[in-house]
């Protein structure tokens, strides 16, 4: 096999390639042997076992030694231009790059099937967990129902740190970014896009669907604050950031935002980097993968499993074998709500709002409003009136808050964060 990209996971491969080549062959039924490697800055500190080194990434695709070519490259242009350069020389590929299966698996996998390659993604979601195999043959007898999971470290680190802590949600990224959990630029993390990549190749999974990436409704965790995780601590929840997808008789929604889990499911009590997928299906239930989602070693378990897989000739089967399928826009989806309303501190208020969400058949939940919460902003004394709704459809949702929004004792930005039970029927 040939390597490109000898950064954090492609040391990864070479170091448990080494640690583990004996039991990897006899996994994969002969020797694997990386017989060459490419990448933009060479990195002679590295051991590469005697493979070959440029780089020039076309080196590993025209060597007719190597059979499988590994992407650890990251980004979309170049990787996407490798795939193409695979299925046109007919070798098979392995890759850790979600974003670029995201973007590109619709229009590529179906040509690599054609041309009678495996192309392996397992290390694109949930870096270490085993969950596109869980998905695609551990399940593959069940009908799945939804698919929730935490999905990127980083926005986890950061919600737990201000969960824990109180911190501040700017203190939590710098100490993320200090400890290297987050990049310099964090925004693909923290506004929910490396979350959305997994969830549409997830998705595409469960559903039998094409991948469909524009199709994920997308929101990050920048705007969270610690009052809000504090109020849904006290309400029985915690806030996590979660990709969900979830087939109904309406079509497939697929959404990744911030929600509050009720704290005893499993899933809101996984904290710091950790990553963790539940998947509902129809004869095992709700079943939960825990594990890392990154880091150099547990990645490239996932990237060498592929490589067995292919040697075995495991050949994945071809997504998007049933077509587009109906997909619900995030207006037509149903969640029960969490709304803080910053609003004048008099009588009737809340009597009002009340009554607005009434209107829109929307029933509450629970209330909160603390008299140690009033604050005064000039000559106004206001409060945080915290209402917790039972599902309605968001269009619903909608309509109320800009009712809402527009009334003159609303002194402020009302903040809404979807509800998710996760139980048998979320
Ligand atoms: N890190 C993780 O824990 C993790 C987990 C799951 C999935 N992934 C995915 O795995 C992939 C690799 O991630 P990584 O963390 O290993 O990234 P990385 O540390 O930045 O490594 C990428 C390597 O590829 C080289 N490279 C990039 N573009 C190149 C090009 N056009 N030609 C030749 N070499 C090129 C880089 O060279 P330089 O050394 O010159 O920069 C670097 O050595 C990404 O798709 C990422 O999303 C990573």
């Amino acid at each position: 096999m040939g390597l490109c990209g000898l950064g954090t996971v492609g040391q990864g491969v070479v170091e448990l390639l080494r640690r583990n080549q004996a039991s990897i062959d006899v996994q994969a039924g002969r020797p694997i042997e990386l017989v060459r490697v490419a990448s933009r800055t060479p990195k002679p500190m590295v051991d590469l076992g005697g493979a070959a080194f440029s780089t020039d990434l076309a080196d590993v695709i025209n060597d007719p030694q190597v059979d499988v070519v590994l992407e650890l490259i990251g980004g979309e242009a170049d990787a996407r231009q490798l795939l193409l350069q695979a299925i046109e020389a007919r070798k098979h590929f392995v890759t850790a790059n979600k974003a670029m299966i995201a973007a590109h698996g619709d229009e590529l996998l179906p040509n690599a099937y054609e041309a009678g390659i495996s192309v392996g993604f397992e290390a694109a979601v949930g870096g270490g967990i085993p969950i596109i195999k869980t998905l695609r043959e551990g399940l593959a007898a069940n009908s799945i129902n939804w698919v929730a999971g935490i999905i990127n470290g980083t926005s986890n680190f950061i919600l737990s740190a201000m969960a824990g802590k109180g911190a501040s949600f700017d203190d939590a990224l710098s100490e993320a970014q200090a400890l290297g959990y987050a990049e310099a630029d964090p925004t693909f993390d923290i506004e929910g896009v490396d979350a959305a990549h997994k969830l549409a190749i997830m998705a595409a999974l469960a559903f039998d669907c094409p991948i469909a990436f524009p199709a994920v409704y997308t929101e990050g965790i920048s705007t969270l604050t610690a009052e809000d995780i504090e109020y849904a601590q006290a309400l029985g929840y915690r806030i996590k950031h979660l990709g969900i997808a979830r087939r109904s008789a309406r079509g497939i929604e697929t959404r990744v935002h911030p929600a509050l889990v009720p704290e005893q499911r499993l899933l809101a009590k996984v904290d710091g980097v950790m990553n963790a997928v539940v998947i509902n299906s129809d004869a095992v239930g709700s079943s939960l993968y825990y594990g890392p989602g990154a880091g150099a070693l547990p990645t490239a378990s996932s990237v060498l499993a592929d490589v067995i897989d292919i040697a075995c000739n495991r050949a994945a089967r071809p997504l998007s074998i049933n077509g587009e399928a109906d997909r619900l826009n995030m207006a037509e989806v149903d969640t029960a709500y969490y709304l803080r309303i910053p609003a004048v501190d008099q009588p009737g208020v809340l009597a009002q709002l009340a009554q607005i969400l009434s209107q829109n058949a929307i029933s509450i939940e629970a209330v909160i409003q603390r008299e140690q919460a009033i604050r005064v902003t000039g000559s106004t004394s206001w409060v945080p009136v915290i209402i917790l709704t039972h599902r309605v459809q968001e269009q619903a949702m909608n309509q109320a808050l800009e009712t809402i929004q527009a009334l003159p004792e609303v002194v402020g930005q009302i903040t809404r964060i979807r509800v998710e039970p996760l139980d048998e029927h979320a």
